[in-house]
């Protein structure tokens, strides 16, 4: 196909994908197939129109969306490292909120927009596309009364309620950016978030409820709003979801009801450019601080409806649940704005799979008869954990398609996932993508792709995945290598927020010309590609991702610490563990009460995500002569691979390492 890259393409249809003599194929069935949306031929066409005539394939994709001015330029986008930059419909203009709400309403005003799942099972409600859309130009209106305008940026941290998702879009029809970060995440965390977006405006809740328990939100908020520089932030907004105990800032917190309940119920949508902001979302890289990634309004909605349609085989009035937290990409792109730009019903879930019972999933899929599940595989193995019996209380017979994000799922995980929770019949839909890329790009369709467990399968329209090795030599046929993306598609991000710098060289400078996505792959011999994991300093705790080097920087601001590294280690539930190898300053003695408070330490510096699993007393560490850390040594006595440790003969002090294998914490 193009420069006879597209293996994978070419290896599928090759045999037309009945791979028969694979000992682990789920084939398309023929039922699954006459229903859908794409089946094997319809895949075929698509695909291919839409790498060799990116224009015409996406100006057609284009009129999926309701713009205002419909857009004539369709791609205009470099690679090259001296000038990256991202251009989809530029000259075209759309209100986002409008395409996600006043479109539907002739047609699907009294039709569930969002069903609500409390954490207490007894607590749903259903919100329809006229009461979402009326709601969130209230809050528009309201926002607009504390002086929010278009381009100003306002920062989210909320608990998984129906607030959340009019918040989001409440700001993208006034044309303000949102940045939503996640409500498990540190005073600090959340402080650095709101001055690198200068934030006027902050929303968020008295607490959240999860698992039973709350989580002080308000009270996060305003240790935040100590740090320095978040002075910034003028308001914070309040709903009163609990009703707990919250200390008030006369002046500066406002009562959500109070402001909103009162504003007229209709607000007109801002007219912006298909590449004005839409949102900022933090993630962690390799080095330095979280990066603020920036999404433009209108090819990532176009990219997010469509894969959201296509990835998920939706069909009208089905219900559909992402169990993601809206703090992630996959709460904006699969809770939020793909779904709703479809007009569908999509489920928000506000607790967690194991509270009351592990039966919670399946429970709450037969209560709203859900017939698609978007889950994570450390969510699946949690489950699987406990028992083929696990999910005994409900029937889960309304399932039809099952989904996965967010780490690689081990094959065990994906039949148990299929077996068990789909009662065998529900085809499941392994979707790698990142924060990065706004959407799903390498994905099965459910009536075009032959399953294979662990594999992440094949490009979705417009995505040109290619392998690498360590030169950046493009590696043909069955490979391992490093995923790069070779041209651009609507849905990704245009730059780090504040920084366009950072966002070339951490993308496109590692391979000239190439958009970098950080992780190895394999493709087989029917051009299947198998996400590995990835190959920088970037961990993936729980579909959680957290570079080492933030958690590194923390314990070393302790004073007991001299030096610190971080490194990943299988974990059975998590995918990844943290494990920590720590140098004491010399006066200090390794204790049981230092460990735990490390653990503290690095808890609420960063959030309960970043929990250490384990922590070595390291007297020293395995360097270069150079002083570089042998990371590579690291990971391995971490893992309890101690027979496989190669070469260490380049190291300062080689005898370092029999210390740390004496003293691993996992054998
Ligand atoms: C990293 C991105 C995409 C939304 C959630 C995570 C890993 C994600 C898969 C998958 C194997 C996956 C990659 C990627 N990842 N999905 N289906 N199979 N690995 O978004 O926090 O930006 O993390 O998650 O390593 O680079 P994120």
């Amino acid at each position: 196909m193009v420069d006879g890259r597209q293996t994978c393409f070419e290896g599928y249809s090759k045999d037309n994908c009945t791979m028969s003599d694979h000992p682990h194929v789920y084939p398309v069935s023929d039922d699954v197939a006459s229903k859908a949306w794409a089946d094997k031929a319809t895949y075929r066409k698509l695909y291919q129109q839409s790498v060799e005539d990116p224009q015409g394939f996406w100006k057609e994709q284009a009129a999926r969306l309701d713009w205002i001015k419909a857009p004539r330029t369709i791609k205009n986008t470099s690679y090259a490292s001296g000038n990256v930059d991202i251009r989809w419909f530029e000259d075209g203009t759309l209100n986002v909120s409008a395409n996600c709400l006043d479109r539907h309403l002739a047609t699907r005003g009294d039709q569930t927009a969002i069903i609500w799942e409390g954490d207490d099972p007894n607590e749903s409600a259903h919100i329809t596309y006229r009461e979402l859309y009326e709601r969130t130009c209230q809050l528009a209106n309201a926002l607009k009364s504390l002086g929010v305008k278009k381009g100003d940026t306002v920062t989210l941290y909320m608990p998984m309620i129906p607030e959340a998702a009019m918040a989001m879009l409440a700001c993208a029809r006034l044309g303000a950016v949102h940045s939503v970060v996640f409500g498990g995440f540190s005073p600090d965390a959340l402080a650095q978030r709101v001055k690198d977006a200068a934030s006027r405006v902050v929303i968020t809740a008295d607490e959240s409820v999860r698992g039973g328990k709350q989580v002080p939100l308000k009270d996060n908020v305003d240790a935040a709003l100590t740090r320095d520089g978040t002075d910034v932030a003028e308001t914070v907004l309040v709903v009163k979801r609990t009703g707990g105990d919250i200390e008030w800032n006369e002046g500066r917190d406002v009562w959500y009801h109070e402001l909103v309940d009162g504003q007229s119920t209709d607000c007109p949508a801002e007219e912006v450019n298909a590449e004005d902001p839409l949102f900022i979302l933090y993630t962690s890289g390799s080095t330095g601080t979280p990066k603020g990634l920036k999404h433009t309004s209108g090819g990532y909605l176009a990219y997010a409806s469509l894969t959201h349609q296509y990835v998920f085989d939706y069909r009208d009035a089905e219900v559909y649940w992402c169990t993601a937290d809206v703090g992630w990409i996959t709460g904006h792109s699969y809770i939020v704005y793909g779904p709703l730009a479809n007009g569908a019903t999509t489920l928000m879930f506000e607790g967690v799979p194991s509270y009351p019972t592990h039966g919670r999933m399946g429970d709450i899929v037969d209560k709203h008869q859900v017939s698609i599940l978007y889950t994570a595989p450390t969510a699946v193995r949690a489950l699987m954990a406990h028992g083929d019996n696990v999910m005994d209380s409900s029937k889960r017979d309304s399932l039809r398609l099952l989904g996965s994000v967010g780490e690689p799922i081990n094959p065990e995980a994906w039949e148990w996932y299929h077996r068990v929770i789909g009662n065998g019949k529900c085809p499941i839909v392994d979707t790698w993508w990142q924060t990065e890329t706004g959407g799903i790009m390498i994905t099965p369709l459910p009536g075009a792709t032959d399953l294979k467990p662990g594999s992440a399968t094949l490009p979705f329209f417009g995505v040109q995945p290619a392998l690498v090795d360590n030169e950046g030599n493009l590696l043909e046929g069955a490979a391992d290598g490093n995923l790069v993306i070779l041209d651009a598609w609507p849905g990704q991000a245009r730059s780090i927020w504040g920084n366009h710098e950072r966002f070339v060289q951490t993308y496109f400078s590692t391979y000239e010309g190439m958009y970098f996505t950080g992780d190895g792959c394999r493709r087989d011999e029917d051009g299947y590609y198998w996400i590995t994991g990835r190959v920088d300093d970037v961990l993936n705790v729980s579909g959680h991702r957290m570079g080492t080097a933030e958690i590194e920087s923390s314990l070393v601001a302790h004073d007991a610490v001299a030096e610190a590294a971080v490194v990943g280690f299988p974990h059975d539930i998590k995918g990844q563990g943290i494990y920590i190898y720590v140098t004491l300053t010399d006066e200090v003695e390794p204790s049981e009460e230092l460990r735990k408070e490390l653990t503290q330490w690095v808890r609420k510096d960063i959030g309960p995500i970043a929990s250490p699993d384990h922590i070595q007393w390291a007297p020293s560490l395995p360097k270069t002569r150079s002083g570089k850390i042998m990371r590579r040594i690291l990971r391995k006595i971490a893992a309890n691979e101690c027979d496989g440790l190669g070469d260490t003969s380049t190291l300062a002090d080689p005898s370092v390492v029999d210390d740390l294998i004496e003293h691993r914490a996992i054998r």
